[in-house]
């Protein structure tokens, strides 16, 4: 019998326990959440309900339960030392330690790694702890993205064009930053198409899963505010279908040479998942940011078409033996929409950015699934909080069938919700290829 720690409460983690149990190892879950996500907890032996800052409460339910090995889903517990702490206890983890995940938690770590170790794909860039030279560096680039040194939950990204237009309005953004964060880094805006590859990594080995292209905008036809991401595609063949085979390979090669470089530099394997945000532009794939952990919505396209047995790719990580694993996913389209409430991502003065929880009502949702984020189960029913509420994932032979498959289910449910109806669609799809098109020629 594998006891199994799970620390996470959103919709990620929901597919993260689906992929553990259905393990033909019979695995026991145990899920540490801040909050409780009902579908977890049915999937769980036992769960407790604390905050991801106190490893103290994680490291006692963990050895309570004669924890195996622990998986963790988000950054917060990654970037507090929860895999350090449980490492101190003897329990090994799927995730990196503290030190590691800077890759996600620095960026200026990340940015510094490649430049020292030429590895390829790093956009211009110049990392800055003071006002000092940023005016003079953003005059040599065409268009600027400025981000701060930190977890900022994929929305602290300011980009020309979309969030600010001048380069008086950057550099108002890049002060507001460093009265928050330590450094500030400013690099040039790139024009592409973006894509995610979430690789699982033993610090010597790393292996891809399929590429995932999300979606970040909160409206229709990529409008409005920035989300944690509003859904997500992949497709049957395994790649995008604005991407070549030479796009994957090397955000591949990039990842692995990352591995290698966070090896020679700290000493220390990066065990767990190099989930890298890539974008392919005229000269070739670079690098955006990695992050430390499966993507949200990403997990939901990747990990219920793996055939793999998860408890095994996840023994495989921690014992460095992912070379020995074959790794293999179905051969199918996936398409995620989130369900959100109607405020979601919307500005806090904003009439319809209600914080309020509202009912709502799942009815049968036929063949997709359905992975459940920020809902509480009361004695009346199920309510959503004020963010992303409910992954519904299609899956089928093809794109247009999993669209119409998630389309269908989102239709089920009932109540003051909002999602994306673009999403996985052909004229949304065609926009890409036709702007990755323009863009190669
Ligand atoms: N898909 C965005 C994220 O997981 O950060």
């Amino acid at each position: 019998m594998t006891n199994i720690l799970l620390i996470g409460n959103g919709a990620r983690e929901h597919a993260i326990a689906e992929a553990l149990t259905r393990s033909t190892h019979n695995p026991k879950l145990f899920s540490y959440m801040k909050s409780n996500n009902p579908a977890i907890s049915s999937l769980s032996a036992d769960t407790r309900i604390g905050d991801y800052t106190n490893l103290d409460d994680i490291n006692q339910f963990a050895k309570e339960n004669r924890i195996d090995f622990a998986i963790i889903g988000p950054e917060d517990p990654l970037n507090n030392g929860a895999v350090d702490s449980l490492q101190k206890e003897g329990i090994p983890s799927v995730g990196p330690t503290k030190r590691l995940s800077r890759l996600e938690t620095s960026k200026s770590f990340t940015k510094d790694l490649l430049k020292k170790y030429n590895i390829p794909g790093n956009p211009k860039y110049k990392v800055f702890s003071s006002m000092d030279g940023i005016d003079k560096f953003m005059s040599g680039l065409d268009g600027v993205v400025v981000k701060p040194d930190g977890l900022t939950g994929g929305k602290g990204v300011m980009v020309q064009g979309d969030h600010f237009q001048t380069k008086v309005e950057a550099l108002k953004h890049c002060r507001k930053m460093l009265e928050e964060h330590p450094c500030v880094i400013v690099e040039e805006k790139l024009e592409g198409e973006e894509f995610s590859l979430q690789c699982i990594s033993d610090g010597i080995t790393v292996v891809a899963t399929p590429p995932v292209q999300d979606h970040k905008r909160r409206f229709v036809n990529d409008r409005g505010p920035n989300t944690g991401g509003m859904g997500s595609y992949s497709s049957a063949d395994h790649s995008l279908p604005f991407m070549t085979a030479e796009d994957a390979a090397e955000g591949l090669s990039i990842t692995q040479k990352v591995a290698d470089a966070i090896y020679k530099e700290t000493g220390e394997y990066y065990k767990g998942v190099m989930y890298g945000g890539f974008i392919i532009t005229k000269d070739g794939v670079k690098l955006l940011e990695y992050n430390a952990r499966f993507g949200d919505p990403e997990a939901m396209n990747t990990l219920p078409i793996l055939k793999t047995d998860f408890v095994d790719v996840c023994r495989a990580i921690i014992e460095g033996t992912l070379n020995t694993l074959t790794i293999e996913f179905e051969k199918k389209a996936t398409v995620c929409k989130y369900i959100v409430p109607k405020g979601y991502g919307l500005p806090k003065d904003h009439p319809d950015a209600k914080s309020t929880s509202e009912k709502i009502e799942v009815d049968d949702v036929k063949d997709a699934k359905l992975y459940y984020s920020s809902v509480d189960k009361r004695k009346d029913g199920l309510y959503m909080t004020t963010s992303r509420a409910i992954g519904v994932v299609g899956i089928a032979e093809n794109l247009e069938k999993a669209e119409q498959i998630a389309e269908q289910a989102v239709s089920c449910i009932k109540g003051p919700v909002d999602h994306r109806p673009d999403i996985g669609t052909k004229p949304l799809i065609q926009k890409r290829i036709n702007h990755m098109k323009e863009i190669r020629e």
